[in-house]
């Protein structure tokens, strides 16, 4: 195929509602709308997502949110070439959601319909963005994703290690929540770090000691509690200064621990000679200012370009999910009605579970 493909995105695998067009090939692909309906008023006075909640709210948005997709990019469904969906990893819910509209519109419309892997969408996310070429080291962080992947094509992924228990989105909201901050913990956890001293309190470095690239973060969070109430013993509450130390003393651990294991992790993929080494990340905790800086300076001494797409396109979109199902589509790929919904789908075909089912959505 030589002529420029029009794919529509549909996304609902935890608690974004999305949907987006993208034109192109998978050299050369843009962005032509993308929606998103974030559910997090939804679901914060609960402190995590919902599952039933987030799959209501996606099965009552999901049509608009196509309809307006369309509409941004001026197109009908008609000028679309494919449909291509989320059809895992995820709240089961929530995926069923996306599939079962896709499915409806390949059916309605005659186009076919391409599952694609999430996990693909964002480790696919630095050629859509960056045109970035194989192969290139991913880091995916966010509430519901943390591993390293060797990205050597479209369809060859090895992991080289994740956490083995919370992933880092996942320990911020924590923290916060243990703090009295609101969610989501990220923002506000860095927010209050500003004012805060990362020397002041002494958390542990989890998994350090281990080789490799695999991560804990759910130690950290226990740590944290024991510090705060310490604090709390000593001063008979919590005050102000003392929070703001520890948010920039548990963001400064998170910090390190990434750092490091994305040196380790950069040292077995720059063994491979890439001819223009590249560590890409993705996920929400990639907005973190302090985080961003430990990787950066890691690329740096490795000369290595680090690649952070917008934090639009870090986070759950659709735009992911058209381009990676055009790359699919591009070389004659696609589904048929017997798709299914699938919670857990690893990207890598051989490497072992490291975990099961997170707070937020099964994690592969
Ligand atoms: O990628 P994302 O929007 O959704 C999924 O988890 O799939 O990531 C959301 C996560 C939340 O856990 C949030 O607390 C975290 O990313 N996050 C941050 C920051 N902004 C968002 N973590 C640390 N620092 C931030 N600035
Ligand atoms: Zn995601």
């Amino acid at each position: 195929m030589t002529t420029d493909l029009t794919i529509l995105g549909i996304e609902s695998s935890c608690d974004d509602t999305a949907a987006a067009i993208v034109r192109g090939m998978p050299d050369d692909a843009s962005i032509l709308s993308s929606v998103v309906y974030g559910q997090a008023p939804l679901h914060a006075s609960y402190g995590g997502v919902v599952p039933e909640i987030a799959a209501r709210a996606h099965a009552e948005k999901i049509d608009h949110c196509v309809e307006d997709a369309l509409q941004q990019a001026g197109l009908s469904l008609a000028d679309v070439d494919a449909i291509s969906v989320t059809a895992g990893p995820g709240l089961i819910g929530g995926v069923l959601s996306g599939v079962m509209c896709a499915k409806g519109l390949s059916v309605a419309t005659g186009k076919p319909l391409i599952g694609v892997n999430h996990l693909a969408g964002h480790a696919l996310t630095p050629r859509l963005t960056d045109g970035v070429a194989f192969p290139y080291l991913m880091l995916l962080v966010s509430g519901g994703h943390c591993q390293f992947l060797l990205v050597a094509g479209p369809d060859s992924y090895r992991r080289l290690g994740g956490t083995i228990d919370d992933a880092p989105g996942e320990a911020f909201d924590k923290a916060a929540r243990l703090l009295a901050l609101p969610q989501p913990g990220g923002p506000s956890v860095e927010q209050a770090a500003r004012a805060g001293n990362p020397d002041t309190y002494k958390l542990p470095r989890p998994l350090l000691d281990r080789a490799g690239c695999d991560m804990s973060f759910s130690g950290l969070k226990t740590a944290l509690l024991r510090t705060r109430d310490a604090i709390m013993v000593e001063h008979g509450g919590l005050p102000v200064h003392a929070r703001s130390d520890l948010c920039a003393s548990f963001q400064q651990a998170v910090a390190d621990v990434l750092a490091e294991k994305s040196r380790r992790a950069l040292e077995i993929y720059l063994a491979l000679n890439p001819a223009k080494p590249v560590l890409a990340v993705a996920g929400g905790v990639a907005a973190n200012a302090a985080i961003r800086e430990a990787l950066q300076a890691v690329c740096a001494k490795l000369d290595t370009v680090f690649v952070a797409p917008p934090l639009a396109l870090c986070t759950d979109n659709a735009a992911m999910i058209a381009y990676a199902g055009l790359t699919r589509f591009a070389c004659g790929d696609h589904d048929d009605l017997a798709l299914s919904a699938r919670p857990r789908w690893p990207l890598d075909k051989t490497s072992p579970a490291l975990i099961g089912s997170g707070k937020k959505g099964a994690k592969a």
